[in-house]
């Protein structure tokens, strides 16, 4: 157990699924209380019965990180269950719809842009008034596609989306320096979840724009695979924990190398 971590409570959005489901249970093992927000309540759920299975704390909230008045209720409850607020991950996010920008429909940009970055400042936004008494952690999921990479055709929305979060996080870093809250962003590559599930393409037109990228031999230079959520869950409990106390405004890439090919 991270003595640092020990009796903290964390709020992780998209907590349900993948990166933010990894994230939650590591936390929780370090004896994190953790409060799970998720579109999918059932998912939520699934992960807080995980959690408590395994002895630790979980409070489970069906929130849509772009609505504001659920994430009020939300981090109210979580008040009222453990009494305070110290680390926040603003991870729910979406792919949604990857086609051209000539032909992607206005209400598919809303949609990614609503959900990544307005969903994001909302989630940092109700958090501020519980945490600037004691200072804290927010760890940002953003992404490669928009910081190091823009080779993703059709994925102009969410590389927007994506670039928006690390600005969003480097002003929050010097904004809220004067509470003690550190704000850090972390960029996973490819990372093994549910997320391609979800995501809408247009083939048809991706074809007319795509350049086709050739890698000397596999795309993860490290492992020859892509991550797994766990990859990403650990440097959120680094960032989360005294073990980062000096970094704020800092965007870490989790990709094995495969951006720098
Ligand atoms: N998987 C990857 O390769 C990868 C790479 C880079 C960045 N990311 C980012 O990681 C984050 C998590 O993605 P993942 O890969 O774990 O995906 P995932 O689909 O496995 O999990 C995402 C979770 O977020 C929830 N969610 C979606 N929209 C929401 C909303 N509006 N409000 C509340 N919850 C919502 C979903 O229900 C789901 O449980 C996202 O921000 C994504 O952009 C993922």
């Amino acid at each position: 157990m991270d003595a640092s971590l020990a009796h903290k409570v964390a709020v992780v959005t998209g907590a349900g699924s993948g990166i933010g489901k990894a994230a939650a249970l590591m936390l929780a093992a370090r004896g994190v209380k953790v409060a799970l927000f998720d579109m999918d309540g059932a998912a939520a759920k699934a992960t807080a019965e995980e959690i408590e299975t395994a002895g630790g704390a979980a409070v489970t909230a069906e929130v849509d990180v772009s609505n504001s008045s659920h994430l009020k209720q939300a981090y109210e409850k979580v008040i009222d269950v453990f009494g305070q607020l110290d680390i926040v991950f603003a991870n729910a996010g979406i792919n949604g719809t990857l086609s051209p920008i000539e032909h992607l429909p206005e209400e598919d940009w809303d949609q990614t842009l609503g959900t990544n970055a307005k969903g994001t400042f909302l989630t940092l936004k109700f958090a501020i008034p519980y945490m600037k008494e004691r200072g804290g952690s927010i760890i940002i999921t953003s992404s490669i596609n928009g910081n190091r990479t823009f080779s993703g055709f059709g994925m102009s929305a969410y590389s927007a989306s994506k670039a928006a979060q690390t600005a969003l996080g480097k002003m929050a870093a010097l904004e809220l320096s004067a509470y003690r809250i550190r704000v850090n962003v972390v960029c996973p590559g490819g990372i093994e979840t549910n997320i391609e599930e979800r995501t809408k393409k247009d083939e048809e037109h991706l074809a007319e724009v795509t350049i086709p990228k050739v890698f000397p031999k596999g795309q993860h230079p490290l492992k020859g695979e892509p991550g797994q959520p766990e990859d990403v869950a650990s440097i959120v409990c680094f960032l989360a924990s005294d073990a980062s106390g000096h970094m704020s405004g800092s965007v870490l890439y989790a990709d094995g190398a495969e951006t720098l090919l």
